[in-house]
């Protein structure tokens, strides 16, 4: 990708899934990553992976908490130099009935899905406002924004509210140089979706794929971390307050 070597990058999320294939991706496209996640352990066996790669270093975060999303963004800046690009990626998931769903767990996922991709992104955008640094921020919401598919409501309305922050972040950073972009997957085969499927009957990966997906596959973690490198690289220079699904066709279904 244009213009990626030697970009400082920061990866919330990045010991699991999409957020592990994107910092691996960064490092093979010559940029210093930092990545966060929320448990000690996943962060530590992913740092080890990656160290195999290129210059990466991390920090546990849990981007519920607005001190410690800004205390990580200025340790990424501190470690890769200078941050430049936030893949902003942390994120959790789970099926739940509308009907049953409990007040607590919309309220959880909101602090994490919607509220901590705000904190990772204004302490971001604050920060490269204060450096007059360009830059490039990618939001992760989900084809769960762009339909409301069941036993999501919680999940859907969380990613729904980050393409309206994209939007709207979009309209008052561009005049800063500040990009900021929206990733919507599909169907990906991460730790996530595994544990989701795992309470179903069936292979329900490849069922969901033979009857919702037109190219009949569900992701990998790699499909997602060629969007992140796409949106964070030169080649999108004009690119900006854009929504892109990567979803081998599910949304262009009628
Ligand atoms: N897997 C899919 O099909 C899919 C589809 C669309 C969007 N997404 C989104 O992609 C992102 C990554 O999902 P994944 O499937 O790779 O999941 P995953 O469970 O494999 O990885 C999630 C990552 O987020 C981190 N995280 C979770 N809670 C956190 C918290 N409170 N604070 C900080 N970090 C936290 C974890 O430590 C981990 O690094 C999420 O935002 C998810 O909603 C996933």
């Amino acid at each position: 990708m244009m213009g990626l070597a030697g970009r400082g990058v920061l990866v919330s999320g990045g010991t699991s899934g999409i957020g592990l294939a994107a910092a691996q991706r960064f490092l093979e496209e010559g940029c210093r990553v930092y990545i966060t996640g929320h448990e000690p352990d996943a962060l530590a066996a992913a740092l080890e992976k990656l160290g195999k790669r290129g210059e990466i270093s991390g920090q546990v975060c849990d981007v519920s908490d607005h001190q410690q999303a800004i205390a990580a963004v200025e340790a990424a800046d501190a470690a890769v130099g200078a941050l430049t690009v936030v893949a902003n990626n942390a994120g959790i998931s789970w099926r739940e009935p509308f009907l049953q769903l409990e007040v607590a767990h919309w309220d959880r996922i909101m602090a994490v899905n919607l509220r901590g991709m705000f904190s990772v992104a204004q302490a971001a955008a604050q920060l490269l406002v204060r450096a007059g640094r360009a830059g490039s921020i990618i939001n992760m919401a989900s084809t769960n924004a762009l339909g409301g598919e069941e036993d999501y409501a919680h999940y859907n309305s969380s990613k729904g509210g980050v393409l309206q922050l994209t939007r709207s972040m979009a309209v008052e950073l561009g005049p800063y140089g500040i990009r900021v972009n929206a990733i919507c997957p599909g169907y990906i085969d991460t730790p996530l979706n595994q544990t989701i499927a795992g309470g179903l009957p069936g292979d329900f990966a490849q069922r969901y794929a033979n009857e919702r997906i037109p190219l009949r596959r569900v992701g990998n973690p790699e499909d997602v971390a060629a969007a992140y490198a796409f949106l964070a690289s030169d080649d999108a220079a004009f690119v900006h307050g854009a929504v892109l699904a990567v979803d081998g066709g599910q949304v262009a279904v009628m």
